[in-house]
């Protein structure tokens, strides 16, 4: 179980300019890696910065408007705003490169339950010659790592895991000729003060919410292979150019069935590869992820969403977007809506459960409880406190949850409940939310389910519609490829305890904290380290469904 990535290395100011070179950089390898049409980039916009520009740009305020201005008409800073300026007009004129782009192996995702933690994964591949990856796909952190150089790593052979048909790879920087460490000296290198010279290789360390559970290593560049969407599927195989953690030491949950393989991180942050393929001018700025019932899913870089979706902005923290975060109007169940059940929330597809504050969570739990018609049962020690016996699952009554948002905006949510299964099938289900310390609340990847969330990052907000993820609205059906089968159980059954291999995992709370404490978002910190205490009760509520099973002898 992971809880909210934390990266430890404070992110300096300096980082803000930083994207420049970054894109400077990209385009560098892009020229050679894709069939880009940026050659002709740098004459026309000699006169981008100049004082009329700027004036207008920054309405004589001086405070940059997300972006910094550069000081020195002349300094390298210069010359690599222009660039990505130059850059930023082009797509705006022409549109990004491609409309829609999906790792290498196919848009699909998938999630293996228990097995995993409950988070949904998706095969990439990375390197030339190119090599496999099952990483875990995180909303709530930026960096992709995967193992690598391997001090420290989860085991890694197919035999170790019930879900998997092939062994997990390990990558190795000097066996990929598009590898190259990232330097101390580059602009995102964070732990660049620490160096002993500009030359050293750049280190990185994230520390998750979980407790003690961290990835270390280096920071290296290399393509991340992509395909191209629309008609013509899989017809172009893009080589992007990504910033990889060359993941050598993990530890805690990354050692005990979560991401054993890897992570992406799919944040707001530079590092993220939705961002690095936005500022390459691949696709638009925006992504989205679709979680099935059936525990498959899709995720397509550059996808804006159908033309008919709900929407909500993200909201920012002190200021800043740092990560995902909506505003939540209100609360209902069924056709009651409750007062005073407003909130924020992190939008984390790395959570697997939703998280509410304390207060919101008493109003709803309450009235769901009074619309449940099912005899409440308790499993004793266990964090789920509405939890109703039940049959089977064609019996289910469950009352509908709806969150409503700002202009008439509303989420159905889906499926709120989780299954307790044994033996023979259901033996009762609980309400899948847990409460929050603090007032920022976790929409997890159980909320999310049945829908297509767009992450549109341009726009700043979040959009939904309701999908089975597999037709996208324009009636296209979008290509996928199926890389291994993969057995689904949403929860862990007594079969997964005993089953060689089978591991007894927690759920996984993932995202990472804000980096730079401040008054709320020291709360948001709170809230998070509040989720730890959970995890060896979710720890027991697996042992207890299997007392549960012992004691009624129901099988
Ligand atoms: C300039 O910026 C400050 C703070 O960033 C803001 O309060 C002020 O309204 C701005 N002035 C103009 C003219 O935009
Ligand atoms: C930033 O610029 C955009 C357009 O360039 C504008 O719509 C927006 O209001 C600006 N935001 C601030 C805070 O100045
Ligand atoms: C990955 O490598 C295999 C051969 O090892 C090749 O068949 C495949 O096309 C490559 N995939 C990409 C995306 O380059
Ligand atoms: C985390 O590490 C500390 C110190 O090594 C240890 O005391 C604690 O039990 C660990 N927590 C977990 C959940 O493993
Ligand atoms: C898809 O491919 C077919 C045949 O190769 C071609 O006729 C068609 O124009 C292509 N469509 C797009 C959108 O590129
Ligand atoms: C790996 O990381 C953990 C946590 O930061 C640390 O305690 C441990 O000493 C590291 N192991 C190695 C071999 O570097
Ligand atoms: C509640 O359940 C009982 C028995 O399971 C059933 O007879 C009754 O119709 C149900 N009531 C509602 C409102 O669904
Ligand atoms: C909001 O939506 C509801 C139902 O979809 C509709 O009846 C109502 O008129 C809408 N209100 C506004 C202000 O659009």
């Amino acid at each position: 179980m992971m809880l909210m990535l934390r990266v430890r290395v404070a992110m300096p100011t300096a980082v803000r300019c930083s994207m420049f070179l970054l894109t400077a950089w990209l385009m560098v390898r892009n020229a050679g890696a894709v069939t880009t049409a940026t050659s002709s980039l740098s004459s026309r916009l000699v006169h981008r910065f100049s004082d009329e520009v700027k004036e207008l740009r920054f309405s004589g305020n001086g405070s940059a408007n997300g972006s910094s201005w550069p000081g020195r008409k002349w300094s390298i800073e210069y010359y690599q705003m222009l660039l990505s300026s130059d850059f930023r007009r082009q797509n705006m004129k022409l549109g990004a490169q491609y409309q829609l782009l999906f790792p290498s192996q196919g848009s699909k995702t998938m999630s293996f339950g228990n097995d995993f933690g409950w988070l949904h994964y998706t095969w990439i591949d990375i390197g030339t010659p190119n090599v496999s990856f099952l990483v875990a796909l995180d909303a709530g952190s930026d960096l992709l790592w995967v193992p690598c150089d391997c001090v420290q790593c989860a085991p890694l052979s197919a035999g170790y895991y019930s879900s998997l048909d092939r062994d997990l790879n390990e990558y190795n920087p000097s066996g990929s000729s598009t590898s190259k460490h990232l330097s101390c000296s580059h602009q995102l290198c964070e732990s660049g003060p620490n160096c002993k010279g500009p030359k050293q290789s750049c280190s990185y360390t994230i520390n998750y919410f979980s407790e003690n559970t961290s990835s270390s290593g280096l920071l290296v560049e290399d393509v991340l292979h992509l395909a191209s969407g629309g008609e013509n599927a899989s017809k172009y195989l893009v080589h992007a150019p990504v910033i990889i953690g060359c993941g050598m030491n993990q530890s805690g949950g990354y050692l005990d069935g979560v991401a054993p393989d890897g992570l992406m991180g799919l944040g707001l942050g530079e590092l993220a590869v939705p961002s690095i393929l936005a500022k390459a001018g691949l696709v638009r700025n925006s992504f989205s992820m679709c979680f099935n019932e059936d525990d498959s899913g899709r995720i397509f870089f550059g996808d804006l969403g159908p033309a008919r979706q709900q929407s909500t902005s993200f909201l920012p923290l002190d200021g800043i977007y740092k990560t995902y975060i909506v505003g939540v109007e209100g609360c209902c169940i069924g056709n009651s809506c409750l007062k005073q059940t407003n909130f924020r929330a992190l939008i984390d597809s790395g959570t697997s459960f939703t998280f509410l504050p304390d207060d919101v969570y008493e109003k709803i739990t309450k009235e769901f409880d009074r619309h449940v018609n099912a005899t409440r049962s308790s499993y004793e020690g266990s964090p789920w406190r509405y939890c109703y016996e039940s049959s089977s699952q064609e019996s289910l009554e469950v009352p509908s949850l709806t969150l409503v948002f700002p202009l008439n905006n509303s989420f159905v949510v889906h499926n709120p409940v989780f299954t307790i299964h044994g033996d023979q099938g259901v033996l009762g289900f609980c309400l899948a939310i847990q409460p929050a310390d603090g007032d920022i609340g976790t929409i997890g990847q159980n909320f999310m389910t049945g829908y297509r969330m767009v992450f549109d990052r341009e726009s700043l907000k979040l959009a939904w519609s309701r999908s089975n993820c597999q037709d996208l609205s324009d009636g296209k059906r979008m290509p996928l490829a199926s890389p291994s089968g993969t057995p689904l159980n949403p929860l862990p059954t007594n079969e997964q305890q005993s089953s060689p291999g089978g591991h007894a995992v927690a759920p996984a709370v993932a995202g990472r904290a804000p980096s730079k404490p401040s008054a709320a978002s020291s709360q948001l910190i709170a809230s998070r380290f509040c989720l730890l205490r959970l995890l060896p009760e979710l720890l027991l509520l697996v042992n207890i469904i299997s007392v549960f099973k012992a004691d009624t002898g129901i099988i």
